[in-house]
């Protein structure tokens, strides 16, 4: 286990969560395997009946490391990030997640994979995927326009225009929105009555809700071939260095 991810168990919930607190959660490639990981190990656990992610105050997640970003422009994309939103995709127990700050780029479009999703009162989400010269990813330009229709969609995915937790309760995305305070304890509490429930029954509605998962993968997938070449643009990495050089 890194420090940035602890793994932890309550009863039969895993609580996977991101603690890279001075990086507001960005997501490095060790995180992603961790995360990786702790989902695999959950679907295969008979103990785990739902799992639980989440960040640290003020920050749920600001999306890929945009080091990483700049690193996989130069030498090629590492696996890592891929193999999670397969797993995101592709996992069996259900996954509820506890977002209190910031959700940026796939802090965001991980969560259309979530199947219960709780926010704090300060919350936003953001995917400004277009203004570092990217495209989504995670399947969300799939499920982004099913979940909250296109026009909505087209707003948060292309145009990069934030929501603020109201907004994403409104499109569809959040589930409830409480007190930043009261943001875990809301979604262990909503993963412990999913873990409540008879797990083969559960497993079988949950799989014809959650559709065609090779259609989801399918289009990670094209979306990442998209990605991949756009990490090598001049736009890209242009505005990769932007980012890293604000702070110098
Ligand atoms: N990749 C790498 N570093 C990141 C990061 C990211 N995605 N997000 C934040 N950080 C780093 C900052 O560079 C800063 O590092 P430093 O202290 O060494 O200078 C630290 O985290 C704190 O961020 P800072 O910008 O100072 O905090 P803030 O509260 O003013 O803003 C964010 C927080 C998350 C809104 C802002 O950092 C941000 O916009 N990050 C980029 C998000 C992004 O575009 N992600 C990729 C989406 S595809």
């Amino acid at each position: 286990m890194t420090a940035a991810v602890t793994v932890t168990d309550e009863g039969a919930v895993r609580i996977i969560r991101m603690t890279r607190p001075e990086k507001k959660n960005a997501l490095t490639l060790a995180m992603y395997a961790e995360m990786t990981r702790a989902l695999h190990d959950a679907d295969q656990s008979d103990a785990i009946r739902c799992a639980m992610i989440a960040g640290v105050p003020g920050a749920f997640c600001a999306g890929n490391d945009i080091t990483d970003f700049l690193n996989a422009s130069a030498g090629g994309l590492d696996p890592r990030a891929h193999e999670f939103l397969h797993a995101l995709a592709r996992r069996l127990k259900p996954l509820v997640a506890a977002v209190n700050g910031v959700a940026i780029g796939v802090g965001t479009t991980m969560l259309f994979h979530c199947d219960h999703v709780v926010a704090g009162t300060g919350a936003t989400l953001s995917t400004p995927f277009l203004k570092l010269g990217l495209i989504p990813e995670a399947a969300s330009t799939l499920l982004a326009p099913m979940r909250m229709g296109y026009a909505r969609a087209f707003a948060l995915l292309v145009m990069g225009r934030p929501l603020t937790a109201a907004d994403a309760k409104d499109a569809g995305i959040v589930n409830t929105v409480v007190d930043g305070a009261e943001v875990d304890a809301t979604a262990l509490k909503a993963a412990q009555e999913i873990a409540a429930l008879p797990p083969k029954t559960l497993a079988v509605a949950r799989g014809l809700m959650r559709g065609h998962v090779e259609d989801v993968t399918k289009q990670i997938d094209t979306e990442s071939m998209h990605f991949r070449e756009l990490l090598q643009s001049d736009e890209a990495r242009a505005a990769f260095a932007a980012f890293l050089a604000r702070r110098k």
